[in-house]
């Protein structure tokens, strides 16, 4: 039976085992919950890094750092220089922990990834398909081509991150996720059955139910963007680049399956904002690029989807246990409040030399408040 969260009256806390829902005044509410983690995120790096780190680290604890960068990191050398480069550009005051990821290529060998695993700040494989998105050029054309890497994966338990849409262009963009599913995700895990993955930033039904079907090494992320919203957010009035993202949002039915998955109660589904910034004047143009900002106000963004759901009880297993628990590393102490009050996103933040931001969602109202 579903608990009832919000009592009707202006009763003092309901306590749902740690999670907290109170009503300090009438007509406020507030919610509590274990300070939770990115498990997906794009920093980018220079001026860039230090324009958007502050945001996810006065949510998050950790995050999963991606190695899209230009050039992309495949070595743990490189990912121990831009650990560093993060660490550094970290407002003093803050606490925040980036976990590092390597890119996978087709020339990843089996000691590159020995490396990573001893690194203890490498913790995960990102597997980006050639060409799929942002900077994937450098990706894997054939996963054949990195089995032994994938081997030493499945025998340490280093989990594989997939970006997981097929990138043959005859393949209908919205069908690019389900084809991967069955013409590369089905294959790989019956080749190696072990083997940990996270399937990132899942956006349709399929997903949600391959993964939802699939053994305890198999989870996946969900954005805050792909649960609130379909694809008419992309042309709502005109085209809206700033809702372009890979892989781009689908249709309502899909939403309400991702809805329905990360508020299941199911371990397998965690928080993943897939926060991917770019310059105002990339995402306007001719040919803009894919990614949505999101890391501004990525909680009140997922508190939106939940309460929307009548699910604010799950928000705390989503964002701050299923994650941590998948990647076999210990929860993290503290908390953190939301209130439901309703503010206004700012239209544009700072970024880089002569360019601003555009985050998600921008001068727009939203219903939830982070409280400092
Ligand atoms: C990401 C980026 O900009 O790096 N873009 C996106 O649309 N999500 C890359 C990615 O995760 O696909
Ligand atoms: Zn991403």
């Amino acid at each position: 039976m579903a608990r009832k969260v919000f009592p009707p009256v202006s009763a003092g806390s309901v306590a749902v085992d740690r999670f907290h829902v109170t009503r300090p005044e009438m007509n406020t509410m507030r919610i509590t919950l274990a300070r939770p983690d990115d498990w997906h995120l794009h920093l980018r790096d220079g001026q860039a890094l230090r324009a958007v780190l502050p945001y996810s680290a006065r949510q998050f604890a950790r995050a999963v750092i991606m190695p899209n960068l230009r050039p992309p990191v495949t070595t743990v050398a490189a990912a121990g220089d831009y650990r560093r480069r993060i660490l550094e550009a970290l407002p003093d005051e803050a606490r925040f922990e980036p976990l590092m990821t390597l890119y996978l290529t087709d020339d990843t060998s089996a000691d590159e990834i020995r490396r990573a695993v001893d690194s203890g700040f490498v913790k995960a494989v990102k597997l980006y398909p050639a060409g799929a998105t942002t900077h994937s050029d450098a990706g894997v054309t054939d996963l054949d081509r990195c089995d032994a890497a994938l081997a030493e994966m499945e025998r340490a338990g280093l989990p594989l991150l997939a970006h997981g849409e097929v990138t043959d262009p005859a393949i209908d963009l919205f069908d690019r996720e389900r084809v991967f599913i069955e013409t590369v995700l089905q294959p790989l895990l019956a080749r190696r059955p072990g083997l940990r993955v996270v399937f990132e930033h899942i956006t349709t039904k399929e997903a949600a139910e391959f993964v939802a079907s699939a053994g305890e090494n198999v989870a996946a992320t969900i954005t805050a963007h792909h649960l609130l919203y379909n694809r008419n957010a992309l042309f709502a009035g005109g085209v809206r680049p700033h809702y372009y993202c890979l892989p781009v949002l689908k249709r309502e039915t899909h939403r309400r399956a991702l809805l329905r998955a990360a508020t299941s109660g199911s371990r397998k589904f965690f928080l993943g904002t897939d926060s991917a910034p770019h310059a105002r004047r990339a995402k306007e143009t001719a040919c803009g690029c894919a990614g949505c900002f999101t890391a501004l106000s990525a909680l009140e963004l997922y508190a939106e989807a939940f309460e929307q759901a009548g699910a604010l009880d799950r928000l705390e297993a989503f964002a701050s246990f299923n994650g941590a628990d998948f990647y076999r590393l210990p929860r993290n102490q503290g908390s953190l409040t939301l209130e439901k009050r309703t503010w206004t996103l700012p239209a544009s933040l700072p970024y880089t030399d002569g360019d601003e931001l555009t985050p998600l969602r921008a001068g727009e109202p939203i219903s939830w408040k982070l409280l400092a």
